[in-house]
């Protein structure tokens, strides 16, 4: 298990202060965990992309809650000392400040969060800033937000118009104002990211396919390893396809097992010739 120190709020400001790049992944699992753990990443977010990702939806509308908490607690396991965020569900903060805060409370009294992210602009400032007021460290959404896609007209890139633009400074400026300890700017061009970091007074900005600009940079694990069967985006980089190794190893036990070449030798235990004769001996008896 790694020895490092814990990362921590005041950390993460430390790094962005000293220019230091800040490292964030999502992650579901406790054995990724444990490897992100190890790789020394700083910042986890238990994405409600796992509906995507782990379960197989088309969307992550369909997520809840309890969902959201029993993978946030799996990674926490595997990840005792990453900044580890919960990712708001559909629905588990929009009706209301007091659902957002009670929501944005379990996943800090059962899965051991440090902070949590929510979707939105100036309309979920409110949330923010009552989920802040509860002593629970907000991050904000901005940009391609896929609890919105419908609205948003698909998984695309935002603000790439100077009206929309504006619209996510001032909603950057926003939720900043409410209290937002970081942003993640997810799919929006390189230069609106970097005036909003530069803009930025004391909030953590990162980047989620939105160039090199921000205060550190985010991707969805799945894409980085081919992980996800349907698609990998544009904005991830792929640093191995562990999905093309997992698919052949695969291949390889169903060809083996069918053909008598698995198990071999050293994959099973024998038993000593006399306890097996001294088997045989009582169950003959029995059957006598
Ligand atoms: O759910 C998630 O993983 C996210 C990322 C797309 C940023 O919110």
């Amino acid at each position: 298990m790694s020895e490092r120190k814990k990362v921590s709020l005041p950390a993460l400001f430390k790094k962005m202060d000293d220019g230091e790049p800040i490292t964030w992944l999502t992650c579901y699992d406790y054995p990724t965990a444990y490897f992100q753990e190890q790789a020394g990443i700083d910042m986890i977010l238990v994405g409600d992309s796992l509906g995507m990702t782990m379960l197989g939806y088309d969307s992550t509308l369909p997520v809840t809650m309890s969902d959201m908490i029993r993978h946030t607690q799996a990674v926490r396991r595997g990840a005792p000392n990453a900044f580890l965020i919960g990712d708001m569900p559909y629905m588990s903060y929009q009706p209301s400040n007091e659902t957002a805060v009670l929501n944005a409370g379990r996943f800090m009294a059962e899965a051991a969060c440090d902070a949590i992210k929510l979707e939105g602009g100036a309309e979920m400032a409110p949330r923010v800033k009552a989920i802040s007021n509860a002593g629970i460290p907000a991050f904000g959404h901005l940009g391609l937000t896929p609890q919105s896609a419908s609205a948003l007209g698909g998984f695309r890139l935002q603000g790439k118009g100077a009206q929309q633009a504006k619209k996510i400074v001032d909603d950057a400026k926003a939720l900043e104002k409410a209290g937002a300890v970081g942003i993640l700017l997810e799919l929006v061009p390189d230069r609106l990211c970097k005036l909003i970091t530069e803009r930025s007074e004391g909030t953590i900005i990162m980047s989620l396919g939105s160039g090199p600009d921000a205060h550190g940079q985010l991707l969805i694990y799945h894409d980085l390893f081919g992980l996800y069967p349907k698609f990998t985006p544009r904005m991830a980089k792929v640093y191995g396809n562990a999905g093309e190794v997992i698919l052949n190893g695969l291949k390889q036990y169903v060809a083996e097992v069918r053909d008598l070449s698995f198990p071999e030798k050293s994959n099973y235990f024998g038993m000593k010739d006399e306890e097996y004769e001294q088997l045989e001996a009582m169950i003959f008896k029995e059957e006598e």
